[in-house]
C-alpha cells in the first residue's frame, strides 16, 4: 500500500527521450514551442488579477506547479537582467576563488575538491543532470543556517540579520532547481537518489553547523566556487554544440527579468552569477564569524549587504541591491557628471 502510494507520488508525466549516455534513465522535457498563458496560484493576488503566469505548458502538466517568480524576488541581485548585462556577465572569464587560510580551511577545501572529483567521475559529460542534482542539495545549507540563526535569535532574544540572507540563498537555489526541472525531469529512481543524498547531507550539515558554523560557511563558499566552474563548463558545452541550446523557462525569464527570447545559455550565465554571489557571501560570513567570536557572537547590527560584493565590471548596484549594466552612453554621462 505504502509502496504503491510512493510510486504514484513520484510518477513523472514527461515522456522519456533517448539520447546520450544515460538514455535509459534520463527524461528530458521537450523544448516549449509556445508559451500559453496559464493562470496559476500565486503568493501575490495581483498576479491572478492580471492573469499573469509563472507557469508554462510543461509545468502546467505538473500538478505540483512551480515557485512564484515574484515571491522572494529579493533572493537574487539580478532582477533587471538586460541583454547588455547578460553580455557582460557572459564574457566573465575569472573564476572566483579564495585561497584557504589555516588548517580547517585547508581541510574543508580538500573535502570539496574530493566531492568535485567524485562528481566528475559520476556525471561525466551529463552537465544538465549534474546541475539539477547539484541544485537539489545546494538549497539545504541556507535553510539549515537560516533555521539555526532563527532559533538562536528566539532562544537568546537577540536580533540576527543573517537569517534573511541565508533563507534568500536557499530560495534562490530552489529557483535554480525548478529552472533545471523545466529542462530535465528526474525519474522516480533519480528522485529516490535525491532523497537519499538530501537525507545524508541535511543530517551531516546540521550536525556540522551546530559544531563548526564557520567551517560550514567556508565549505559552502568553496562548493559555490565549484558550482561556478560547473556552469562555466556547461556554457562551453553549449557554445561548442555538445549541448543544444533551447528557450529559457518562463520561470527564469520572470524571476531574473530576462529579455524575451532568452535561452538556456542566458539562464546558465545568470545562475552562474548567483553562485558567485553565494561564494562571496558565505566566505564573508565565515570571515565575520572570526571577528564576531571576539564579541561573544552577537549578530545584531551585522548585515550582509551589498558592500560585501565586488561589483561586476561594467555594472553598478542600485538601491535595493539590483545590479544594472552601465551602457556606454550612461558611462559617458556619469563621467560628465
Ligand atoms: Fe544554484
Ligand atoms: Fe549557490
Amino acid at each position: 500500500m505504502l509502496a504503491s502510494r510512493l510510486v504514484k507520488r513520484f510518477k513523472c508525466a514527461a515522456p522519456a527521450v533517448k539520447s546520450g549516455r544515460n538514455a535509459k534513465t534520463l527524461r528530458t522535457a521537450p523544448a516549449p514551442s509556445a508559451r500559453p498563458t496559464v493562470v496559476s496560484r500565486s503568493f501575490l493576488g495581483s498576479d491572478l488579477i492580471r492573469g499573469r503566469t509563472n507557469s508554462n505548458q510543461e509545468f502546467a502538466e505538473n500538478p505540483k506547479g512551480v515557485p512564484s517568480s515574484q515571491y522572494h524576488r529579493t533572493s537574487t541581485r539580478y532582477t533587471n537582467t538586460t541583454p547588455e548585462l547578460l553580455q557582460i556577465l557572459s564574457a566573465k572569464d575569472s573564476i572566483p576563488h579564495r585561497e584557504p587560510q589555516g588548517l580547517m580551511d585547508g581541510l574543508v577545501n580538500r573535502i570539496v575538491r574530493f566531492l568535485r572529483v567524485a562528481s566528475d567521475a559520476y556525471f561525466k559529460d551529463d552537465l544538465i543532470y549534474r546541475a539539477m542534482m547539484l541544485e537539489t542539495v545546494a538549497a539545504v545549507p541556507g535553510m539549515v543556517g537560516g533555521m539555526m540563526h532563527h532559533l538562536r535569535s528566539l532562544r537568546r532574544v537577540e536580533n540576527d540579520n543573517w537569517i534573511r540572507t541565508l533563507l534568500d540563498e536557499a530560495e534562490n537555489e530552489r529557483i535554480h532547481l525548478f529552472c533545471w526541472l523545466d529542462v530535465l525531469r528526474p525519474t522516480w529512481s533519480q528522485k529516490w537518489l535525491i532523497i537519499s543524498v538530501q537525507a545524508v547531507f541535511f543530517t551531516g550539515f546540521l550536525g556540522a553547523y551546530i559544531l563548526f558554523p564557520k567551517s560550514c560557511h567556508r565549505f559552502v563558499g568553496y562548493l559555490e566556487e565549484e558550482a561556478f566552474k560547473t556552469y562555466t563548463h556547461l556554457l562551453e558545452y553549449i557554445d561548442s554544440g555538445k549541448i543544444k541550446d533551447r528557450p529559457a523557462p518562463k520561470l527564469a525569464i520572470d524571476y531574473w527579468n530576462m529579455p524575451e527570447g532568452s535561452t538556456m545559455r542566458d539562464m546558465t550565465v545568470i545562475i552562474r552569477e548567483d553562485e558567485a554571489d553565494h561564494a562571496r557571501v558565505n566566505h564573508s560570513m565565515a570571515n565575520m564569524i572570526t571577528s564576531l567570536r571576539k564579541r561573544d557572537m552577537v549578530y545584531t547590527d551585522i548585515t550582509i549587504d551589498d558592500s560585501v560584493f565586488e561589483t561586476v565590471p561594467g555594472t553598478h548596484i542600485v538601491p535595493g541591491g539590483t545590479v544594472e549594466a552601465i551602457s556606454k552612453a550612461a558611462k559617458q554621462n556619469e563621467k560628465k557628471l
